[in-house]
């Protein structure tokens, strides 16, 4: 299949899943920006994926999804650089071991995971419109199914647990990104979830606690590889039987069924409420 003329954005693509998708996405002849908080990670994920493919319209763009400040920066350079975007897939995530809050002071793991791509996609909204048909692909985890949304303490002030708070932003991506693909019907902009399955990448293992690097050494062995894990959202992103397809989630490029909770739209318009507030957005 060929992406020739479309431009897709990839965030955290210097590794794991997120940088398998760049390099499936480059190999389809895409314009392909890759987004990446560590300048120097990613121009050798850039290389790599540009020796692999022989594609050079890789592209390379700094920013940190936990700061929404940087967001907003990064989001204004791109539409400085480009007038269309026709995919965006919002990869980047990480788990913390203990709770930390970021410099505007959200909680690290929501910032990073869903409020991040929330103000992302939020500011790029225009751009996928103008440039549709588009698609948004969130990803999110089967481990949603296990979180819950405390609209009490969205930033888990009380009882911190890494892996509760993480399944718990992953509710949040995939309830938001149904209420998204409601608010985008008509448009010929497409939202949708990725659930990469299990897959062996640095998720985990780099939190700096040993306990979780034991506990991700232990299930390696279960894990499929980052090429594997990347082959849904790659699929979501490009196949021609879901372009008008918005507001699902798939696993191993098939539909599944999320968190009954998801589903809920009024847990999803108060979300979405309670994410803009937060933001500090009003529209
Ligand atoms: N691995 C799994 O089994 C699994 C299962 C379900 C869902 N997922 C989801 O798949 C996505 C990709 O994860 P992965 O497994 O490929 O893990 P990974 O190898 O750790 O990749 C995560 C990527 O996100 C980037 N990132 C983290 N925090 C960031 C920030 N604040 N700003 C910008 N980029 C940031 C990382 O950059 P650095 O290299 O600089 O840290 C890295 O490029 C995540 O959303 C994850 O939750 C993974």
């Amino acid at each position: 299949m060929s992406m020739k003329n479309k431009i897709c954005i990839v965030t955290g693509s210097n590794s794991g899943i997120g940088k398998e998708t760049a390099l499936a996405l480059a190999d389809m002849d895409a314009t392909v920006v890759m987004v990446v908080r560590n300048k120097q990670k990613g121009e050798l994920a850039q290389r790599e994926i540009e020796a692999a493919t022989g594609n050079d319209k890789i592209d390379l763009m700094l920013c940190d999804v936990s700061s929404m400040k940087n967001v907003r920066e990064f989001t204004a350079n791109y539409r400085e650089k480009y007038d269309k975007l026709h995919v965006l897939v919002n990869n980047a995530g990480a788990v913390f071991s203990k709770r930390q809050e970021s410099e505007e002071g959200y909680e690290m793991s929501i910032a990073t995971n869903y409020l991040g791509m929330f103000m992302l996609t939020h500011k790029l909204i225009p751009l996928l419109k103008a440039s549709a048909p588009s698609r948004i692909i969130n990803l999110s985890s089967g481990m949603s199914k296990t979180g819950n949304i405390d609209f009490e303490d969205l930033q888990t002030t009380r009882n911190y647990s890494s892996m509760k708070v993480y399944a718990n932003t992953k509710l949040m991506v995939t309830t938001y990104t149904y209420a998204l693909a409601e608010k985008l019907k008509g448009t010929g902009v497409t939202a949708n979830v990725a659930e990469p399955g299990f897959v062996a990448t640095n998720l985990g293992a780099n939190t700096g606690s040993l306990r979780d690097k034991i506990a991700f050494m232990i299930v390696r062995p279960m894990q499929v590889s980052a090429k594997k894990g990347a082959e849904t959202s790659v699929w979501v992103a490009t196949a021609p039987e879901l372009e008008e397809v918005s507001g699902k989630t798939f696993a191993k490029k098939k539909e599944v069924k999320s968190a009954d909770v998801s589903y809920d739209q009024e847990v999803q318009r108060c979300l979405c409420e309670e994410t803009m507030t937060l933001l500090g957005l009003d529209s």
